[in-house]
């Protein structure tokens, strides 16, 4: 029996209409419209085009957008003024700092994330909001792990009491989504590259999700009958074709449900930033007339 096709598209729509609403009752009642601010550096032909489908989402939406583009030669110093810059500008309520950094400043990264205001801080990679949520005080969420999130609640799929697991300990997705999924009472485990025996720990998933960046890796013997599949990766073939991190055309096969890719988890994780950034104007609205 083929699984349950969670197809981002009509999530990421449910989602860009509640934030529509929040963004024109905002502008409307308080006169404030949210604005986002994304920094990219550098070349990167990948993180160019993330940027861009950011800036058209914003405008969509009716949420004020710059983007700023800076030379891949720029020294840590400038980076932190510019961020320091954006940290004091009313009309920006979001900062995001694209990521990956050119190589030369790989090594500042934390300390780079880590000068984002953690009110303005719409990627939810400052300490502050680690620890938020890594304490159960929700805050600026992940915004591709609280997409997932959104996927499985709109999908009407229980998560509390349900075995999932997450294959990915990175600090953007593996983490928090840990994080995630224990506040609404999942039992959780991380798996990684030195788990051992990882198909037989799959196996046992109720909720799978996948985000480690190889092509096609989870296979249906992996995968536990009726289990549903979440696929983070996005991956590009040989021959340019995009894929996720689970072999989609076999896993279908055993899953109750699964996402594809593309058209899965990546239109969420858009959605998710426009919501944190009127999340994020709400929050500075409210903390300044406290
Ligand atoms: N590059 C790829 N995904 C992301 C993301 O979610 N946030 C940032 N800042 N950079 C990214």
């Amino acid at each position: 029996m083929a699984a349950r096709l969670l197809e981002g598209k009509f999530f990421a729509a449910e989602i860009k209409k509640s934030v529509y609403i929040e963004v024109e009752n905002f502008k409307k009642n308080q006169g404030i419209t949210p604005g986002l601010a994304v920094i990219i550096v550098g070349e990167n032909a990948a993180s160019k085009v993330y940027v861009a489908n950011k800036h058209k989402a914003c405008e969509e939406l009716g949420i004020y957008s710059e983007v700023i583009r800076m030379a891949e030669t720029i020294s840590k110093q400038e980076l932190l003024e510019q961020i320091a810059s954006l940290n004091k500008n009313t009309a920006i309520h979001g900062i995001l700092l694209q990521l990956p950094l050119p190589e030369a400043l790989r090594n500042d990264e934390a300390e780079l994330l880590k000068a984002i205001h953690p009110d303005k801080d719409v990627d939810g990679f400052h300490p502050v909001n680690v620890g938020k949520l890594a304490t159960g005080q929700e805050h600026l969420v992940p915004c591709t792990p609280a997409g997932c999130i959104k996927i499985l609640e709109l999908a009407n799929i229980e998560i509390a009491g349900k075995h999932a697991v997450i294959i990915g300990r990175s600090n953007i997705v593996g983490k928090p989504m840990a994080n995630l999924l224990l506040a609404r009472h999942a039992t959780v485990t991380i798996c990684h590259s030195r788990t051992v025996d990882l198909p037989s720990i799959t196996s046992q998933a109720d909720i799978l999700i996948v985000a480690i960046g190889k092509a096609h890796f989870v296979t249906k013997d992996m995968v536990k009958p009726g289990a549903v599949v979440i696929d983070v990766g996005i991956n590009r073939l040989a021959d340019k074709k995009l894929v996720g991190d689970v072999n989609f055309e076999e896993v279908k096969e055993v899953a109750g449900a699964i996402t594809p890719v593309p058209g899965g988890v990546g239109l969420l994780t858009i959605a998710m930033l426009l919501s944190n950034t009127v999340k994020a104007a709400v929050l500075q609205h409210n903390t300044k007339n406290s």
